[in-house]
């Protein structure tokens, strides 16, 4: 027998079957079409035929008409129809982490990561980095083609002209202590943002959702120069609308006596560029966070919180930051053999700034980097780390361990030199990082939004607790209250 699972992939009456709160679907309800032919499923991109050991049932499962540069995949949902018995829940994947699982159809990033190839919306990186300005990438990311010069503008206009923010966000972030990490300090100024514009919950109405990408754009750079200036103990220096976005920030973060702030050149280029690199990267950790947190369709200021969140993590943008701790353990060129060893024995460290759960050859932004790394270098003289960073790489390149796992220098190996040498501190490369990034966030959250096959994201388990059992607690409580005895004074 053979149970072709029909052509669109779920029938009609399992689409009709759908519990509208969850997204889930009803056990009983879901219904297979039964043919003897799995033409159906093969007539545009094939199908997978699966036979059920268990059962001995054959089952056709259509394979998606391919994407443009190829990806594949079949829906998981399916497989739902297979089972023993009829009041199973049917056949789940087993994904952790997502290793082989795509969320969304998107159009925006594309990624090879064994050829190192990486475009936005068609356009290669390493074009973008050597022509393109940050602010025209955000408008690419977001509407899919190059602006006009008018579109240019006006976008350049409307960002300038919302990079204040509310004075009562100073006293807001006032309140963190001297030594707060300046990530803490912009996600939580980010997320109170959304308190401040509370139409911004409008997702669904495009005027709001234009104007709030449009502040975050333009408020980002204020935030994340304001928890810099809170951390130095500096006063904050209000946005100047003379300048453009790039050299404006470093105004807000560098800017002391002086009447008019101008910016280095090469820095101002360097800074320009790295935002270009780490704008967008398709399905990412924070994306995957602010797609995530977004499909509960809560305002974008709360998902992006939620995506700076994300990218704190040590594995994630935390990395150019840990790129010189581990530089600084190091602590010479000579300790360098031995740190590699340590990495490869086990002990517990890797190397950070190395591996790429996509990229499994040279990640091409790291090359990027390097490049401007010599420019800025060739500026303000050889960063005495670099030499440390160098070996590293050089040693990694040839080690059959790294070569064997594939581990490559990704975007962060580079990075934290860079800013260092520009006298950021190693706690606020995160922070760059993260303004950056919101122009990709933004763009694949209004996807999301756009994008008539998603719901609110709400995976399945596999759950491997105690079946049922009946309570036999033995502590206090006070009856007819339902809780537990207050023991909190001895
Ligand atoms: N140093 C030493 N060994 C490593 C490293 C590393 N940096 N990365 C991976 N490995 C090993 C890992 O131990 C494993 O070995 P084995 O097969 O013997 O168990 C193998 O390589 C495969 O690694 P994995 O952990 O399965 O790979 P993943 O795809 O889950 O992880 C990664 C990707 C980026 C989290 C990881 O490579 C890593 O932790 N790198 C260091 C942190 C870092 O630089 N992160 C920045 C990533 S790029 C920018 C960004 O995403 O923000």
């Amino acid at each position: 027998m053979s149970h072709c699972l029909a052509p669109g992939y779920i029938s009609d009456a399992a689409e009709q079957a759908l519990l509208p709160e969850t997204g889930a679907y009803s056990r009983e309800n879901v219904v297979m079409s039964k043919t003897e032919s799995n033409a159906a499923g093969a007539a545009e991109g094939g199908a997978l035929e699966i036979k059920d050991t268990r059962t001995g049932t054959s089952y056709s499962v259509p394979i998606l008409p391919s994407g443009p540069e190829g990806d594949t995949a079949i829906r998981a949902l399916d497989l739902r129809p297979i089972k023993v018995q009829p009041d199973e829940f049917g056949l789940m994947t087993y994904d952790p982490a997502f290793m082989n699982t795509a969320s969304c159809k998107s159009a925006i990033t594309f990624i090879d990561g064994d050829k190192g190839i990486l475009r936005y919306r068609g356009y290669p990186i390493e074009q973008l980095a050597e022509k393109a300005s940050f602010l025209e990438v955000a408008w690419l990311l977001r509407n899919g083609e190059l602006p006009t010069q008018p579109q240019y503008d006006e976008w350049t206009h409307k960002i300038t002209y919302h990079t204040y923010v509310h004075e009562n966000i100073k006293t807001f972030l006032q309140g963190f202590r001297y030594d707060a990490h300046p990530m803490s300090m912009l996600c939580s100024s980010v997320a109170a943002l959304s308190s401040f514009y509370p139409s911004a919950k409008n997702i669904q109405d495009p005027a709001e959702r234009d104007i709030s990408i449009v502040r975050l754009l333009a408020k980002l750079p204020t935030l994340a120069a304001f928890c810099f200036r809170h951390v130095k103990g500096l006063p904050f220096i209000y946005p100047d609308n003379d300048l453009g976005y790039v050299e404006n920030f470093l105004s807000m973060v560098a800017r002391m006596t002086e009447p008019k702030y101008e910016g280095n050149p090469i820095f101002v280029k360097a800074l320009e560029v790295l935002f270009i690199l780490h704008a967008d990267h398709e399905q990412n950790c924070s994306t995957n966070a602010v797609r995530a947190v977004g499909s509960s369709h809560v305002d974008p200021f709360s998902a992006i919180a939620a995506g700076i969140a994300a990218l704190y993590g040590p594995l994630h943008g935390g990395a150019n930051e840990q790129v010189l701790h581990m530089i600084k353990e190091i602590g010479d060129v000579k300790h360098v053999p031995a740190f590699i060893e340590g990495v490869k024995g086990g002990k517990g460290n890797k190397l950070m700034g190395f591996g790429h759960r996509v990229y499994k050859s040279y990640d091409p932004r790291a090359r990027i980097v390097k490049k401007l790394a010599d420019e800025v270098f060739k500026v303000v003289g050889v960063d005495k780390d670099l030499e440390i960073a160098l070996e590293l790489e050089r040693i990694a390149l040839s080690d059959d361990y790294f070569v064997s796992r594939k581990l490559y220098p990704n975007v962060d190996f580079y990075t934290g030199l860079i800013y260092r040498s520009m006298a950021f501190p190693t706690d606020f490369f995160t922070v760059l990082f993260a303004v950056a990034r919101t122009a990709g966030w933004l763009a694949q959250w209004e996807e999301m939004l756009n994008d008539k096959e998603q719901k609110i994201a709400r995976p399945r388990q596999i759950y491997t607790g105690y079946g049922e059992r009946a309570y036999d607690g033995t502590l206090d409580y006070v009856a007819g209250q339902g809780r537990k005895k207050d023991a909190v004074r001895k």
